[in-house]
């Protein structure tokens, strides 16, 4: 996998966060059939009804007319690269098992959705044997 196209189209997309109240500026980029798709936090005054990145990011390839996701960067200028929250694992995993690279400036962590949400796709009576 060459994350570099994912990962500069995500710095890229950061730049446009909208983010007065955290100040935490967040970039995410996916491939879904072939194309980058992107997205960038965007806080609200109502605090709750900010939306991540991340799922801005499936948003516009959902409208596109995608419906498989085949990999996700999410990139932060922090000490540690951040992870999506739990919300945006839901939401990623209605669309396919990912590959998921973090990053910030200096480092890369790779991982499959599914390690990061497991058992996403089985319903709450679907117990394991
Ligand atoms: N945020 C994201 O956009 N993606 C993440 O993976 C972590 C958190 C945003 C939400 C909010 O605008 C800000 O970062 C602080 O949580």
């Amino acid at each position: 996998m060459d994350w570099e196209p994912l990962i500069e189209a995500a710095w890229q997309v950061r730049e446009r966060a909208h983010a007065p109240y955290s100040k935490f500026h967040v970039g995410a980029a996916l491939l879904a059939g072939g194309q980058v798709f992107t997205g960038c936090n965007v806080e609200n005054l109502s605090y709750g009804l900010t939306l991540c990145a991340e799922r801005v990011a499936v948003g516009t390839a959902i409208a596109a007319g995608l419906k498989t996701i085949e990999a996700v960067v999410v990139v932060a200028d922090t000490a540690v690269p951040v992870s999506p929250c739990g919300a945006c694992r839901q939401v990623l995993a209605e669309f396919g098992d990912p590959w998921i690279c973090l990053a910030n400036r200096k480092e890369r962590l790779v991982f499959r959705l599914s390690e990061l949400l497991p058992r996403a796709s089985a319903g709450i009576l679907d117990l394991p044997e």
